[in-house]
C-alpha cells in the first residue's frame, strides 16, 4: 500500500466524466441484456451507505428493480468495508455461498466494490481464488459504474478496475435516496490522519474537499426535492476546505448551509478532536439548524495509547473540548467511537478510557475491539490477548448502557421534535424517528406523519431508545 502525499492544486467536479457516464446509462437502458434485478449489500460506514445510494440510483435509472432475494438477483453487489477483519471474512463467506446459486442462475453477475477492493492482498486473493466474481471496482472510480457495467456485458470475462488514488471529484450522477426527506452529502473524501490502527487513509486516499458552491448547489436541489434533514459526510470534517483554491473552514460552510431556506436540520460526521476549532464550537451554539449533537471519537482515554495511535491529543484536551461544547450548547448530546484492545493496552490504560466515559457520560458510542489490519503501523506492535480485550469490552458496554439509560430518563415527560422515518414492520401506525439530539423514538402516529417534524412527548426510555405519544394526545390526557 503506497502512502502518497499528492496534494491537489484544485479540485474539479468532473462534468465531462459525468456526461460520459450518463451516455453509458442511456445505452444501458436501450440494451436488452442489462440486469433486470439487483441486490446490494452495504457494509461499514455512512460513506459506503451513500455510495450504495449512488449505485442504486444508476441501476434504477437503467430500469433494474430491487430483488427480494439475493439468490435470485441478476446483479449482486457487495459494497465492502475493511476497517475490521470480520467484515472481510463475511464477504468471503458470502461469495462461497453464492457460488452454487450462480451455477443455477447463469444470468447472475457478482460485483464487489468499496474499501476492501483497494487492498492489494485482498485483490490478489479474489483474483486467484474467487472466479465467481465478475466485476471489481474500487472507491476512487465508483462513478464509472455505468461504463464498467457496459464493459462487463460486452465481454465474456471478468472486469477489474481499481485505481490507487484520484484527486478529481466526480459527482452529479443519479442517486436514489433511502428516505425522501433526509439525505447525505459528501463534503470531502479521503483522510490524511494515519491513525496507526486504521486502514482508511490507505484505501480512501488523500484528503480532498468539494468546492462549497457544489455542496451548496446539491443541498439546495435536495431541499427543492423535499429534503428536510441533511447529513454532511467526511472522514474528518473539521479539516474541510483547507486545501481548496479558495480555502474555507467547516464552520463557514455550516453557516452557508444553515442559510438555505426550507432546510430544517443539519447533521455532520465525523470530527477529529485534534482539529475541533473554537470557531466550530461557536457555530454549533449559533446556527439554529445544526442539531445539538456532536460525534467526537475518543478511541482511548489513555494518553500513552493516544500517542501510540497517532491521535495528536490527550485526555485533558478531549475533556476540554467536551467542556467547551457543553458551554456553547448546554444540552448537547455527545457520542463517540472507542477501541478496546489496541496493541499494548493494559488494564490501567483501559481504566483511563472508562474514566473518560464516566466523566463525559456519552449518550451513545460505537465500540470496537481492535482488529489488526495488515499494512498499518499498529499491526507490527505487540498485540494483546483476545480474552482480556473481550472482558474489558463487556465492562465498557455495561458502563455505556447504564449511562445511556440514565441519560435517557431525563427526557421522560419532555416534548421533543421527531422526524418520523419508518413505520414498524408489524404495525403501520407505529412510527420511529430521531430527535434533534439523535435519539431514536418510537410512537404511535400514522403514515401521513412520515417525513414531518412531529412533537412527541416521551413516556418511557431505555438505554437505546425512547417511546412517546403524539403531543396532542399528551395534552388531552
Ligand atoms: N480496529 C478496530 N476499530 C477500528 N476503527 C478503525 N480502525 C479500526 C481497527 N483497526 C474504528 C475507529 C473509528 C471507527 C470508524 O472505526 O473507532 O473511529
Ligand atoms: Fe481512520 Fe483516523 Fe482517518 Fe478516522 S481520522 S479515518 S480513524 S485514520
Amino acid at each position: 500500500m503506497g502512502r502518497q502525499n499528492l496534494r491537489p492544486s484544485y479540485i474539479e467536479e468532473g462534468t465531462e466524466e459525468a456526461r460520459r457516464q450518463r451516455e453509458a446509462i442511456a445505452r444501458l437502458k436501450e440494451r436488452g441484456d442489462a440486469p433486470a434485478t439487483y441486490y446490494i449489500v452495504t457494509m461499514g460506514c455512512q460513506m459506503n451507505a451513500h455510495d450504495s445510494e449512488k449505485l442504486v440510483g444508476i441501476l434504477e435509472e437503467i430500469g433494474a428493480v430491487a430483488s427480494e432475494k439475493e439468490e435470485e438477483a441478476d446483479l449482486v453487489i457487495y459494497n465492502t468495508c475493511c476497517v475490521r477483519e470480520n467484515a472481510e471474512q463475511k464477504v468471503y463467506g458470502r461469495l462461497g455461498y453464492l457460488k452454487s446459486f450462480k451455477k443455477k442462475n447463469p444470468r447472475m453477475k457478482i460485483a464487489l466494490c468499496g474499501c476492501m477492493m483497494q487492498e492489494k492482498l485482498v485483490l490478489n486473493k479474489l483474483l486467484k481464488s474467487y472466479p465467481q466474481v465478475d466485476l471489481i471496482f474500487g472507491t476512487h472510480n465508483l462513478y464509472r459504474f455505468p461504463e464498467l457495467l457496459e464493459t462487463l456485458l460486452d465481454s465474456q470475462g471478468r472486469v477489474i478496475d481499481i485505481w490507487e488514488d484520484k484527486q478529481e471529484i466526480v459527482e452529479d450522477l443519479p442517486s436514489i435516496r433511502k428516505y425522501p426527506f433526509k439525505a447525505s452529502v459528501n463534503i470531502m473524501y479521503g483522510c490524511d490522519n494515519f491513525c496507526t490502527y486504521c486502514i482508511v487513509p490507505y484505501v480512501r486516499g488523500r484528503e480532498r474537499s468539494r468546492r462549497p458552491e457544489n455542496i451548496l448547489a446539491e443541498v439546495r436541489s435536495l431541499v427543492a426535492d423535499g429534503v428536510k434533514e441533511i447529513q454532511l459526510l467526511g472522514q474528518n470534517v473539521n479539516s474541510y476546505g483547507k486545501n481548496l483554491e479558495n480555502p474555507i473552514t467547516f464552520a463557514e460552510l455550516l453557516e452557508q448551509v444553515n442559510a438555505i431556506p426550507g432546510l430544517e436540520r443539519i447533521r455532520f460526521m465525523t470530527s477529529h478532536p485534534k482539529d475541533l476549532s473554537p470557531e466550530l464550537i461557536a457555530a454549533m451554539g449559533r446556527l439554529d439548524k445544526v442539531c445539538p449533537h456532536f460525534h467526537l471519537p475518543l478511541q482511548s482515554g489513555s494518553d500513552r495509547l493516544l500517542r501510540a495511535m497517532n491521535r495528536h491529543y490527550d485526555q485533558a484536551h478531549y475533556l476540554d473540548m467536551v467542556k467547551r461544547l457543553r458551554e456553547a450548547v448546554p444540552d448537547i448530546s455527545l457520542t463517540t467511537d472507542i477501541i478496546v484492545g489496541f496493541p499494548g493496552e493494559t488494564r490501567e490504560d483501559f481504566l483511563e478510557t472508562l474514566n473518560v466515559v464516566e466523566k463525559v457520560r456519552f449518550d451513545n458510542a460505537f465500540t470496537f475491539i481492535y482488529s489488526r489490519r495488515e499494512g498499518t503501523p499498529a499491526a507490527q506492535m505487540p498485540q494483546v490477548p483476545a480474552e482480556e480485550s473481550k472482558r474489558n469490552f463487556e465492562e465498557l458496554l455495561a458502563a455505556l448502557s447504564r449511562i445511556g439509560y440514565e441519560n435517557n430518563q431525563k427526557w421522560v415527560g419532555r416534548t421533543v421534535w421527531v422526524l418520523p422515518e419508518e413505520t414498524s414492520k408489524n404495525d403501520a401506525s407505529m412510527l420511529s424517528g430521531r430527535t434533534a439530539h439523535n435519539q431514536l423514538v418510537h410512537f404511535t402516529g400514522g403514515r401521513h406523519l412520515l417525513g414531518q417534524l412531529t412533537p412527541v412527548t416521551i413516556t418511557e426510555a431505555t438505554a437505546f431508545y425512547m417511546t412517546g405519544v403524539l403531543e396532542e394526545e399528551a395534552v388531552r390526557e
